[in-house]
């Protein structure tokens, strides 16, 4: 029961606020002065990474945005920017089928509302990122978990094959008020990618019982073996709203511009974005300033996505060097992302071992229940993490690992 319970407040928001054991203990260690190698950090502009200044305030200097032009679906020289940067990867994207938001996280909001009646099912995967429980509550919408399954097979044998969707219980997940499957393509923090086959059984699945993909790309240009992945924006099968923005694409989470892409069989695709319109046009988020900047913006991206995608890889060689010669920590095969996931000696939950971690090492490292692992012995690192961070961090968490 919340202090303030009482009959002047929505049920929905009724949540448990009390901080977890983990964020008590970070809490007081930093309060305490103490020295911390966080190995969790997530905010691009806080890591170290160069920006091109004077392009991004330049950019925001814009006499047009004095003038205001409301359009449901954002100005349009903005959303010729966003195809522009599906062109770069080969993608045809109508101009016509983009929907600027200010967030990934407002696109959820949009997809939710035109697909979910109060009470409707949504499929997400399981692990995953812990904003989609707010996300959906926030909405009415009742989040059902199908599970990722993860192939033993060690991660330098070349046979490895990762992470896959488990689809008979992603079927036996689906009921009569299941309205859509989110993908996060790659996953965070698991790091993989939705392959093609999957992709093909998505559409099946979701055809045969008239739900949509919604598919969160944030981290899709952070492949590391360098090939492209394809991006479900153009997934034509059955109705797709692809998310992606800003924040990760080009490291500018501060920006606050995102977008949604609908896409799909023709009929289903008009339905949607006229309801859509009429959602968006309702609240006009995305300010002017930042829309005229947004080909800035997204400009930007080629410069951050290579010091990103060399810190990543840098992290994760180390990673591996740190791990060679013992047998009782591994890594799990990353195939993108931001994220690193360790599997430890489960002698202990996680939330033990994170807060012994912090208390003994000076490490702060997630414990994977955060991302719904199912069972203990799995850490998660930010492969974002300074390289020298990084590497201190990892050494002296193997010290109590290992
Ligand atoms: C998979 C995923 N989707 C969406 C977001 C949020 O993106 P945005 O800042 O655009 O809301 C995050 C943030 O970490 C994320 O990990």
């Amino acid at each position: 029961m919340t202090l303030f319970e009482s009959f002047m407040f929505a049920d929905r928001t009724n949540w448990d606020l009390t901080p977890n054991r983990l964020s008590q203990a970070l809490a007081a260690h930093r309060a305490a002065g103490k020295p911390l190698l966080d190995l969790t950090v997530s905010n691009p502009t806080e890591c170290g990474f160069s920006y091109d200044s004077q392009a991004i305030l330049e950019a925001l200097r814009n006499t047009e945005a004095l003038r205001y032009e409301p359009n449901p679906r954002g100005l349009e020289s903005a959303r010729r920017a966003v195809a522009g940067y599906y062109a770069a990867r080969n993608e045809a994207v109508s101009v016509e089928d983009i929907f600027l938001t200010t967030s990934t996280s407002e696109g959820y909001t949009y997809a939710f509302r035109t697909l979910c009646n109060p009470g409707d099912e949504v499929l997400i995967p399981s692990p995953s990122y812990p904003l989609f429980d707010f996300l959906a509550e926030i909405q009415d919408v009742k989040l059902v978990r199908y599970p990722l399954v993860y192939s033993t097979r060690a991660r330098k044998a070349g046979n490895d094959h990762g992470w896959q969707i488990d689809f008979h219980a992603l079927e036996q997940a689906i009921t009569a008020r299941t309205r859509a499957v989110i993908v996060v393509h790659p996953n965070n923090p698991t790091g993989h990618f939705t392959k093609p086959a999957e992709i093909t059984k998505l559409n099946s699945v979701c055809a045969a019982r008239e739900m949509a993909i919604i598919a969160d790309e944030v981290f899709l240009d952070f492949a590391l073996d360098g090939n492209r992945a394809e991006s479900f924006a153009t997934n034509s099968g059955v109705l797709t709203f692809t998310l992606s923005g800003l924040s990760k694409i080009a490291g500018l989470p501060q920006i606050k511009a995102a977008w949604l892409t609908v896409s799909g069989p023709q009929d289903l695709k008009r339905e949607a974005v006229a309801r859509l319109e009429v959602i968006a046009d309702t609240y006009l988020s995305p300010n002017a300033p930042v829309q005229l900047a947004m080909p800035v913006f997204l400009e930007q991206r080629r410069g951050f996505q290579e010091q990103l995608l060399s810190r990543v890889r840098a992290n994760l060689e180390e990673l591996d060097r740190q791990l060679t010669n013992q047998n009782a920590c591994s890594c799990l095969a990353v195939e993108g992302g931001w994220y690193a996931v360790l599997r430890v000696p489960a002698v202990r939950s996680d939330e033990e071992l994170t807060l012994e971690l912090l208390t003994s090492q000076n490490v702060y490292v997630h414990p994977g229940h955060f991302y719904d692992f199912p069972v203990d012995g799995f850490l998660v690192v930010s492969l974002i993490t300074p390289e020298i961070n990084f590497s201190t961090g990892i050494a002296a968490a193997l010290n109590l690992l290992c």
